[in-house]
């Protein structure tokens, strides 16, 4: 975070001041390839656009490919596939539009792109051996559950359930961007939303 001291503390400036600051936390983080000559020298260029993006509808001003691939979800059938909208929340399936390994990262405003994301942070399409989310991620589906009424109360934790239709019927999920958020909005490592020492973040929803 910059550290600029306002000259004048008018309110409506600092409010201001504390907004930027915190979309601008994403600079220099893992999603900021505005040093890569592919990204135009810009930051949310890769992700957003403010015109005529390249996938509307898909997300916020969404400007990348978004994958079609289908996911094996943990859980008791592995080796059923599920298509993208029926295995993922709406969130999720644009975080592995990069995190699968099936859309290039460089693909946006149209483009095709070049180059996946190796190693550790390419999930894949087998999401057997990950924390559920979507399909497999419905909140609460048995007892243990932190009511998420109380996450409001509990300082730093800005993360929220999202919503999907499984069956028909719209159900309260886990996703990506329950745990992470891709700003990098609250500075903690591996874009998390809650710090995880301690466990901290699994006791968040798990009452154990
Ligand atoms: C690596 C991809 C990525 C980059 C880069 C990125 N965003 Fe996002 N942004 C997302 C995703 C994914 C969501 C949707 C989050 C969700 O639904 O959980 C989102 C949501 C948003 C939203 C709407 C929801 C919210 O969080 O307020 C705004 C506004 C936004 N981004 C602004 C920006 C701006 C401004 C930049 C550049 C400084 C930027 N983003 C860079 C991925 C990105
Ligand atoms: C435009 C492509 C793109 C999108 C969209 C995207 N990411 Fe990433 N993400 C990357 C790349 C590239 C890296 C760096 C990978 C590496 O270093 O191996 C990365 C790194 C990460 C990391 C590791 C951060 C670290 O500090 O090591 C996490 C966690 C992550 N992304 C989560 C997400 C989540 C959650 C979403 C959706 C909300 C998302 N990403 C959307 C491209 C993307
Ligand atoms: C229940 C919380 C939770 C959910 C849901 C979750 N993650 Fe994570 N993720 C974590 C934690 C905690 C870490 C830190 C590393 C670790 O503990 O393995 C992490 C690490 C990562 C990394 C870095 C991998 C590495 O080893 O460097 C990526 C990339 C990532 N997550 C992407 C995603 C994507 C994409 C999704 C949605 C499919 C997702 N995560 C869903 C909690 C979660
Ligand atoms: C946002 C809430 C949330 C967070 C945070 C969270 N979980 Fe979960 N977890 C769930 C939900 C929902 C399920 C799927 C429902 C179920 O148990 O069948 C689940 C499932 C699991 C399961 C599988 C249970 C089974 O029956 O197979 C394990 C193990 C687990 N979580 C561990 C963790 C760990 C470890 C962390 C911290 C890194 C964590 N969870 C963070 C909500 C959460």
């Amino acid at each position: 975070m910059r550290r600029i001291t306002p000259i004048i503390g008018v309110a409506a400036a600092a409010t201001a001041y504390l907004t930027v600051a915190s979309l601008a936390d994403i600079t220099g983080s893992a999603h900021d390839f505005s040093g890569s000559v592919w990204a135009n020298g810009e930051i949310c260029l890769p992700c957003h656009a403010p015109h005529s993006v390249a996938s509307p509808g898909a997300g916020p001003l969404w400007n990348h490919a978004v994958t079609t691939a289908s996911y094996e979800v943990y859980g008791p059938d592995p080796g059923n596939p599920y298509p993208t909208a029926e295995a993922l929340d709406e969130g999720s399936i644009l975080c592995m539009s990069c995190h699968d390994g099936t859309v290039a990262v460089d693909a946006f405003g149209g483009g095709t792109g070049s180059f996946t994301i190796t190693g550790d942070s390419n999930l894949g399409t087998d999401l057997t051996d990950d924390h559920p989310v979507g399909r497999s991620g419905e909140y609460p589906s048995h007892g243990g559950f932190v009511d998420p009424a109380l996450w409001e109360d509990t300082a730093g934790h800005g993360f929220n359930l999202k919503e999907m239709i499984i069956d028909t019927v719209p159900t309260p999920v886990v996703g990506c961007g329950t745990c992470h958020e891709a700003h990098n909005r609250n500075n903690l490592d591996y874009f998390l939303w809650v710090d995880n020492a301690g466990s901290a973040l699994c006791l968040t929803c798990h009452n154990k």
